[in-house]
C-alpha cells in the first residue's frame, strides 16, 4: 500500500472535508471515525505506510490524547498533528507534551494544513538521517542506511551483502569521496562482527617507517599494533597501495595464516581479523609495475566492489542533497526546505571530481549561505563557476517590498548569452521544484508582486537572459520586462 495520511475524527463531516482537503495535497488518505480504530490500524501490518496521523482530540471512549499515549510505547509511529476547537490551549500543549509535532485550531484552512503536514513529514526524514548518523557512529550502519538507488550502487549494495556473509577479505576500489569507507563500515555492521572492533589505519598518512610498528605492534615498547586491536573484527586499511613491499609481504602472511610478528617479537602470534582494504589506485596496474605484490593482489581481489562515481549515478544527487541539507539545516538552526529546479538542473549538469564529500561540503556551503529556505544556484557559486553557461552575479539589494527573502537567478555572462542553448527542463518538475512559495512563513498568502518577481528571475535563469524570449514567455513586452526587472534588481551583462 502507497504512503498514507491517517484522519481520526468521530464526525463525519469533517472526516470527509480532511479527506478531500489532504487528497488534494496530493497524498493518499485513510480516514477511520474513532481513536480505537485509530490503534487498530496503527497496529496493522500495514501500519509502517502511515506517514502522518491527523487527529481530533476530543472523541467519545478513546480520545486524542489516549491515542497519543498508547503510540508512545509502539517502536515506529508517524508524526501526529491534533486539532483542538477553538481556545483550547491547554489541550494543544497537553497534546504536544504527549508526543504531537503539531496542532491546528478547528476549523483549520487548507493553507494551514498543508504548511502543517509539510513540515511534520519533513521532521520524520531528518529524523531518519539523525538514526542514520548515530548507527553509523555505533557500529550499527547497515547496507541499507546507504543512499544507493542508481542501478550501478545496487550492484555494489548486492556485492556488499554477499560479502557481509563471509569472511574472506575485500578491496572497495574508488575514486576519493565516492563512500568506500561508508560501504567498508556497512559491511562490517551487517556481518557478524558487527559488534566487534572495526578499526581504521589511513596507510597513506602514517610516515613509512612506522607503518609496520602500528600494524602488528612492538614488542620492545610492548605496543599492541591494530591487528591485536581489530582481533574479533575489522581491519579497515584505506588506501592500501601505499604499503611499501615489505609490509605488503607481512600482511599477506597475516591474511593467508592469520600469524602476525610484532617488531622485535621473536614468537609470531595469531589473530582473527576480517581485512577490508581501499584504493583510488587501479592496483592491477601497480601490479605491472611491480609496486603491488601480485600473490596480494589476487589474495585481495577475490571480492573487489568498484564504487562508481557519482558523475555516474548522477540520479541519486537528489536524495543525497536532501539528507545533507536537512542535516546542516538543523545543525545550522535553519529551515531548508530544498533545491529548486534550476539548482538542481546545474548540479546534475557538474562533473563532481570530489565525488559524494565534494557534493557534501557544497550542500553545507549552500545551508550557511542560504537566506531563503530554497536553495538556488547563488548558492552554489563554486559549482556553478564550473558549469558552462551559468555565473552568479548578486545584484545590488532594493529595498525589500515584502517579508519574502530573495530569490535571485543565475545571470549569463559573455557571449554565450545570445547562444541558444536547449534547455532541459527535468521532468519530475512539480510546483514544489518551482522553488515559488505561494504562501509566507506565517501561513499568509504571499503578495502578486512578490510571486511576479519570484516568476521573472525564474524565467530569467531558465532562458537564459534571452529576454525576447522571456517576455514572450511571460506574456508581457519587453520594455516592461527591462522596467520591472530594473525594479527587482535583476540586470543581464552582455558585454
Ligand atoms: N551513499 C551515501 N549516502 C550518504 N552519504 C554518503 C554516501 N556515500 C558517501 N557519503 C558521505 O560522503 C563522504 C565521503 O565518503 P567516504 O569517506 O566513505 O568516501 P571515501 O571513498 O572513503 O573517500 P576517500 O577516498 O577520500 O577516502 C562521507 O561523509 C560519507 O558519509
Ligand atoms: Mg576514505
Amino acid at each position: 500500500m502507497p504512503k498514507r495520511v491517517l484522519v481520526v475524527d468521530d464526525d463525519p463531516t469533517q472526516r470527509r472535508i480532511l479527506e478531500e482537503t489532504i487528497k488534494q495535497f496530493g497524498y493518499n488518505v485513510e480516514a477511520v471515525d474513532s481513536g480505537g480504530s485509530a490503534l487498530v490500524a496503527l497496529k496493522a501490518d500495514s501500519a509502517g505506510d502511515i506517514c502522518l496521523i491527523l487527529l481530533d482530540l476530543f472523541m467519545p471512549d478513546t480520545d486524542g490524547m489516549a491515542v497519543l499515549s498508547a503510540m508512545r510505547s509502539m517502536p515506529r509511529k508517524p508524526p501526529a498533528i491534533v486539532q483542538t476547537a477553538h481556545g483550547s490551549i491547554d489541550a494543544a500543549i497537553g497534546a504536544m507534551r504527549a508526543g504531537a509535532v503539531d496542532f491546528v485550531v478547528k476549523p483549520v484552512s487548507p493553507e494551514r494544513l498543508e504548511v502543517s503536514i509539510k513540515n511534520a513529514l519533513k521532521i520524520e526524514a531528518l529524523a531518519g538521517e539523525i538514526t542514520r548518523m548515530k548507527a553509523s557512529a555505533n557500529g550499527d550502519l547497515g547496507l541499507a542506511d546507504i543512499i544507493a538507488g542508481a542501478e550501478a550502487m545496487q550492484r555494489v549494495i548486492k556485492l556488499g551483502k554477499r560479502a557481509a556473509g563471509s569472511n574472506i577479505p575485500v578491496v572497495i576500489e574508488g575514486e576519493p569521496g565516492v563512500g568506500k569507507e561508508l560501504i567498508a563500515r556497512a559491511i562490517h555492521g551487517e556481518g557478524d562482527r558487527k559488534s566487534k572492533p572495526f578499526v581504521t589505519v589511513s596507510c597513506g598518512v602514517v610516515p613509512a617507517r612506522q607503518i609496520e610498528s602500528i600494524l602488528f605492534g612492538n614488542a620492545r615498547d610492548k605496543r599492541a599494533g591494530k591487528f591485536v586491536e581489530a582481533d574479533g573484527g575489522t581491519l579497515f586499511l584505506d588506501e592500501i597501495s601505499a604499503l611499501s613491499l615489505d609490509v605488503q609481504a607481512k600482511l599477506l602472511r597475516a591474511l593467508t595464516d592469520g600469524e602476525i610478528k610484532p617488531v622485535g617479537a621473536t614468537q609470531p602470534m595469531y589473530v582473527d581479523v576480517r581485512l577490508i582494504a581501499t584504493t583510488n589506485q587501479n592496483l592491477i596496474g601497480l601490479v605491472q609495475e611491480h609496486r603491488f605484490r601480485e600473490d596480494l593482489y589476487y589474495k585481495l581481489n577475490v571480492f573487489p566492489v568498484w564504487v562508481p562515481p557519482l558523475r555516474q549515478r548522477l540520479e541519486d544527487a537528489p536524495e543525497l542533497i536532501r539528507n545533507f541539507s536537512a542535516r546542516f539545516a538543523a545543525e545550522e538552526g535553519k529551515r531548508i526546505d530544498g533545491l529548486d529546479a534550476e539548482a538542481t538542473f546545474m548540479l546534475q549538469r557538474y562533473s563532481w571530481p570530489g565525488n559524494i564529500r565534494q557534493l557534501e561540503n557544497a550542500v553545507f556551503r549552500a545551508v550557511v549561505l542560504a537566506d531563503t529556505p530554497m536553495l538556488t544556484v547563488n548558492e552554489f557559486p563554486q559549482i556553478a563557476a564550473h558549469v558552462e553557461g551559468y555565473a552568479v552575479t548578486v545584484p545590488p539589494a532594493p529595498a525589500p517590498k515584502d517579508p519574502t527573502p530573495r530569490i535571485d537567478g543565475p545571470v549569463m555572462l559573455g557571449k554565450s548569452a545570445d547562444s541558444p542553448a536547449t534547455i532541459h527542463v527535468p521532468s519530475s518538475e512539480g510546483k514544489d521544484a518551482l522553488g515559488i512559495p505561494a504562501l509566507m512563513d506565517s501561513g499568509d498568502i504571499r503578495s502578486l508582486e512578490a510571486v511576479e518577481a519570484d516568476m521573472i528571475r525564474l524565467a530569467f535563469g531558465r532562458y537564459r537572459g534571452r529576454m525576447t524570449e522571456i517576455a514572450k514567455r511571460l506574456g508581457i513586452g519587453r520594455s516592461t520586462l527591462y522596467r520591472k526587472m530594473r525594479e527587482i534588481g535583476l540586470e543581464a551583462r552582455t558585454n
